[in-house]
């Protein structure tokens, strides 16, 4: 069965026919072309695919298209851009925590909607909010300090919400 859902993807409408089966990582990456959400276990083990649903860090594998009607997603395309990343991509890569990067969007949505949640996590809030993102490469180590250095700057300046159109040119 197919049915008309209407999604806000990064600040953008969209209205679309989709199957009753199709995932949500499925539905951003091969009907919206944002191929930034990864589809790694597709069982909700690796968070490869976490984008934030009303502010919410969530497995696209693990949710339909159908159940996102009516709601608002970010993926990392919506986060920030090449001239203005956001605070958590901007400390990524200042701390080298990006390898070969089939994590890092995960990652950084999953630390986006802990921020929105607590701008001030601890160490131990970071690393309980990342407990479902794995990375093969970095060890971890990066990911955490850099995760401790952008909630300063969200602290002082930044925001979590969406900044751009979903496609970037
Ligand atoms: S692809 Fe969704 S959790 Fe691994
Ligand atoms: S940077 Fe390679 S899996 Fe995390």
């Amino acid at each position: 069965m197919r049915h008309e859902i209407t999604v806000r993807v990064n600040g953008v409408s969209e209205t679309h026919t989709v199957a009753d089966n199709q995932t949500l990582v499925s539905f951003l990456r091969d009907t919206l072309d944002l191929t930034g959400a990864k589809e790694g276990c597709n069982e909700g083990e690796c968070g490869a695919c976490v984008v934030l649903v009303d502010q919410k860090a969530v497995n696209s594998c693990l949710m339909l298209a159908v159940e996102a009607d009516g709601h608002e997603v970010t993926t990392i395309e919506g986060l920030g851009r090449p001239d203005q990343l956001h605070p958590l991509q901007a400390a990524l890569l200042h701390h080298s925590a990006v390898q070969c990067g089939y994590c890092t969007p995960g990652m950084i949505l999953t630390a986006a909607a802990l921020l929105h949640q607590n701008p001030s996590p601890t160490e131990a809030d970071i690393r309980a909010a990342l407990a479902g993102n794995l990375c093969r490469c970095t060890g971890y180590r990066q990911i955490i300090d850099a995760v401790i250095e952008a909630s300063s700057h969200v602290r002082a300046n930044a925001t979590t919400e969406p900044r751009m159109p979903r496609r970037l040119q």
